[in-house]
């Protein structure tokens, strides 16, 4: 984000670190019973900020208490937002088209099928945006190890997920949300699926794209990381060496002189 945006956002949107939903690895899909629970390693495996903007994931805290949205509207135009921070988001990054729906079994029709829909992993050809309006769930997304992290999103989030980043999204045990989502232009929201499809996403332009942002840094800061710390290993392995010599010096001359 270009500086002089990035104040502009600061000011109005609240840009904060430590406002960032929370976040965790997850335990791997075989061991996964109910998509809809916190499928947490025992102990928890937390996810900071700092990890969470490597992946290129991008946060806002906005006024869900202070501004109201439909239930449901598609599409919803954002020029109607009264929202500060909405019109904000909308003027300074060209959001120019969203739709608002609200995921809950009593309001959304074939509930049950859309939600496990939802939790395909898939990666699209453009930024993924979600404001959380009411209620809360779960953006699950891969890391460059390909490990599950957890995002716990509720009310008042914003997140931003980048274009090729493997995702998947589902409802939480509250098995509500309302949320709007928006796109700069036209939207094609249709997400491309890993598996269970012809598609060669691991091939796909956006994923190459996303490798190369995020994902190529990632390991090779985890490989310097290795070589840093299997340097130190090495570094305290000649230390004890030469302590051991050292400490066995004076009974190496005792043996002398008694010899
Ligand atoms: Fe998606």
């Amino acid at each position: 984000m270009p500086g002089e945006l990035a104040k502009k956002m600061t000011s109005v949107c609240q840009v904060v670190d430590d406002g960032w939903p929370e976040a965790w690895y997850m335990v791997p899909d075989e061991d996964v019973d109910d998509q809809k629970r916190e499928n947490r390693f025992t102990p928890n495996e937390p996810v900071n900020v700092k990890e969470m903007k490597a992946l290129g994931l991008n946060y806002w805290a906005m006024d869900a208490v202070n501004y109201k949205y439909p239930i449901k509207a598609v599409p919803w135009d954002p020029k109607e937002a009264t929202d500060p921070r909405v019109a904000a988001l909308r003027d300074n990054l060209g959001y120019s088209y969203a739709d608002v729906m609200t995921i809950h079994p009593d309001l959304l029709p074939g509930y049950e099928t859309k939600i496990k829909a939802f939790f395909k992993e898939h990666i699209h050809d453009a930024e993924e945006i979600r404001y959380i309006i009411a209620g809360s769930g779960f953006f699950d997304v891969r890391d460059p190890l390909d490990r599950w992290i957890r995002i716990h999103v509720k009310k008042g989030d914003l997140m931003t997920l980048p274009e090729g980043i493997y995702h998947r999204y589902t409802c939480d045990e509250m098995e509500y949300i309302h949320r709007m989502r928006m796109s700069i232009g036209v939207p094609c929201w249709n997400p491309i699926n890993r598996y269970g499809t012809e598609e060669d996403t691991d091939g796909h332009e956006s994923r190459k794209k996303y490798v190369c942002k995020y994902c190529v840094p990632f390991l090779k800061e985890q490989d310097r990381f290795e070589a840093a710390a299997g340097e130190e290993e090495k570094a305290a392995t000649d230390e004890e060496n030469e302590k051991d010599v050292v400490d066995d010096e004076p009974a190496k001359k005792q043996q002398h002189i008694e010899g």
